[in-house]
């Protein structure tokens, strides 16, 4: 863990009013005084058909909130606007690579989600029937989620970068009925067929019975008469449907994401808990103002992109932008110009992203006028305090708070950020918990500790209610002495800042995208020449982690370059370009325990040239100057 944190902590001149202040101290006092109560408060700010009657059951690991309340997500993000100023605002901004350019109102949006939920419906949809959705960044990913919610149907969003495989795998372990999907998307200036993994995906599935097309590029698709329909063709016909009630524990989606083996977790969100969480992190954390341009750059297909893209904004009635494209597309300002064209207040990216931009330079940023943003969020991997200061006075002109908000898939929503920005902020930190939120480092002995595992020691609204279809695993992959592990390490300092290090179990984070490094051992040992194979991560200066692989091949093959693009090839395939290793090593031998676990410690150690930890258990020591050999080679 990094001892930056030493560093001067930020004041926001602009922000720090002391009532402010005052009323957001007055707001923890009160979450921390009756953390029920506090939450039962903040679900006053949606609307619900039927009021709940409880707000909480809590039988470890399984929680019941706002029970018996009943409300539809969809309608919390659309209908509650109608008859208000807001219905008449926009609720998209659409920009797409090629400059293309499209708004919907929230009356438009609403009429747009009413009828496709009325062709889901015709195409024999019902409540509890999942749906996968695959998309790019276009509004109708929007639509299509919210349709889904609206007929009380459960989505399940697969990232636009995964191989058919991974959709595949996705689809089947959902059980998914509908695949809406699109003709192509644009990336770089290339275009890329969607439809064509969509349709090697579903090539041996036996659960999507339709496939609907979004037109988006006009470019040729093979075409499946039996399967196939194009939505605009679905949607003249359609009428306008009306939201389901759905109970405030009926799922809503299902997201997948990686854990510690190498099946992807099915992490499952239900409505109501949901519903109230996003809505009030998104209020409290981006301190929303009613002529805010918000744009979150996240991709739908991740859970920042369903919290902070869709449900969390548009329930509390913000104009969101979004974006269908590379950042340097056509020029390194992308990002920029359209900050300045959109007049955006209110930017959210990661750290990635963030070094990206500081490696190409403040010209690029200098170039544009960025004086509408207002609040800048930093998400999805620790930042470290560079890449904060260079947000902070590059984009943000020593103005703009920096919101470093951590939180995870499974959490739903944000758990730790500063409120409204609000100082004194320290680069490198996301703050404290916010309001509701018991966030607690233990040791080792599950003792309070200083320094050690980040665990949410209580129940939170938009808590995960489980892995699909997997009830033991999540029992067993996330609770312990009745707190929830989150697998991140973290330090608290002495006003109560989490400085949060990373992952301390064997998931990865490249470019702010979570691996399972088994998921990816288990894609190169499938590969019919290879042995064994172990993954790590290791530092890099703008992807956060690269993959590095070390494998040894059977006996009849040696290693070559060749290879190694096979390999990385192979890993496309079965995962995504994202999962690509870096670099792979071969090696005769993986260093092992004398019982056979692969000492990935030891490996990392090697990679990032550090003194080489405990190497007692290695059953073969030799291994280490093998592995040492091939680094001096490099
Ligand atoms: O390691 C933490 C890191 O991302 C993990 C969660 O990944 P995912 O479920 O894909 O969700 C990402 C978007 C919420 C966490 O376990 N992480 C996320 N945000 C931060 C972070 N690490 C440090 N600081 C953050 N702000």
């Amino acid at each position: 863990m990094s001892d930056t944190f030493l560093k001067d902590s930020v004041t926001v001149s602009s922000l720090n009013h002391e009532s402010d202040s005052l009323q957001i101290e007055a707001l923890y006092k009160k979450a921390h005084e009756d953390r029920l109560e506090f939450w039962a408060e903040q679900a006053e700010a949606i609307d619900w058909f039927v009021p709940w009657e409880n707000i909480l059951s809590w039988n470890i690991p399984h929680a019941k909130w706002f029970e018996n309340g009943k409300l539809n997500a969809s309608y919390n993000c659309l209908d509650r606007h109608l008859g208000t100023p807001t219905a008449l605002k926009k609720a998209l901004i659409w920009e797409g690579e090629r400059g293309e350019e499209r708004c919907m109102s929230y009356q438009e949006l609403y009429e747009e989600v009413s009828r496709f939920s009325d062709v889901l419906k015709k195409l024999g949809v019902k409540k509890g029937d999942r749906i996968a959705i695959y998309l790019p960044m276009i509004p109708e990913a929007v639509v299509a989620m919210l349709s889904s919610c609206r007929i009380g149907a459960i989505h399940t969003v697969i990232f636009g970068g995964f191989s058919a495989e991974a959709l595949q795998n996705r689809i089947e372990d959902a059980g998914a009925k509908i695949l809406i999907t699109a003709d192509g998307t644009y990336r770089k200036g290339k275009h890329i067929c969607l439809k064509q993994t969509a349709d090697q995906a579903i090539e041996n599935t036996n659960s999507i019975e339709k496939v609907v097309v979004i037109k988006r590029t006009h470019e040729s698709v093979h075409w499946n008469s039996s399967k196939d329909l194009w939505y605009h063709e679905l949607m003249k016909e359609a009428k306008f449907a009306s939201a389901e009630m759905m109970d405030a524990e009926d799922d809503l989606f299902i997201l997948y994401t990686s854990g510690t083996t190498g099946k992807p977790k099915g992490i499952v969100h239900t409505t109501g808990g949901y519903m109230v969480s996003v809505t009030t992190t998104t209020r409290l954390v981006f301190d929303i103002q009613e002529d805010d341009i918000y744009w979150c750059t996240a991709d739908v297909g991740w859970i920042t992109g369903h919290s902070y893209v869709v449900y969390g904004p548009l329930s509390n009635g913000m104009s969101v932008f979004l974006y269908e494209g590379a950042a340097d597309y056509p020029q390194k300002d992308r990002f920029w110009k359209m900050i300045e064209k959109y007049k955006i207040t209110v930017l959210y990216t990661a750290p990635t992203a963030i070094r990206m931009f500081m490696k190409w330079g403040e010209t690029w940023p200098h170039g544009a006028d960025l004086s509408s943003l207002r609040i800048l969020g930093s998400v999805g991997e620790p930042i470290n305090p560079e890449a904060w200061m260079w947000y902070f006075e590059n984009i943000g002109s020593n103005r703009c708070p920096v919101v470093d908000t951590w939180w995870q898939t499974e959490t739903g929503s944000i758990m730790i950020a500063p409120i409204k920005g609000h100082g004194p902020l320290k680069p490198g930190s996301a703050t404290r918990a916010l309001p509701g939120i018991d966030a607690v480092i233990v040791d080792e002995q599950g003792q309070r500790a200083s320094r050690g595992y980040l665990t949410i020691s209580s129940p939170w609204p938009s808590m995960l209610r489980g892995i699909y279809k997997d009830p033991v695993r999540y029992q067993n992959t996330y609770w312990k002495d009745g707190r929830y592990f989150t697998g991140d390490g973290a330090m608290c300092d002495e006003d109560g800042y989490f400085w949060i290090s990373g992952r301390i179990d064997d998931v990865i984070n490249v470019s702010g995208h979570r691996l399972g490094t088994m998921e990816i051992e288990s894609a190169l040992v499938d590969y019919n020449l290879v042995a064994e194979a172990a993954v790590i991560g290791v530092f890099h200066p703008i992807k956060g982690q690269a993959i590095t692989a070390f494998v040894s091949l059977k006996e009849t093959a040696t290693g070559s370059d060749e290879l190694e693009d096979l390999l990385k090839k192979h890993v496309a395939m079965r995962i995504g370009s994202f999962a690509k290793p870096e670099k792979i090593l071969f090696i005769c031998d993986l260093p092992k325990t004398r019982s056979g676990k692969i000492m990935r410690r030891l490996l990392r150690d090697i990679a990032e040239g550090r003194v080489i930890g405990d190497q007692t258990t290695l059953a073969d020591p030799t291994v280490v100057q093998e592995i040492k050999g091939l680094y001096q080679e490099d």
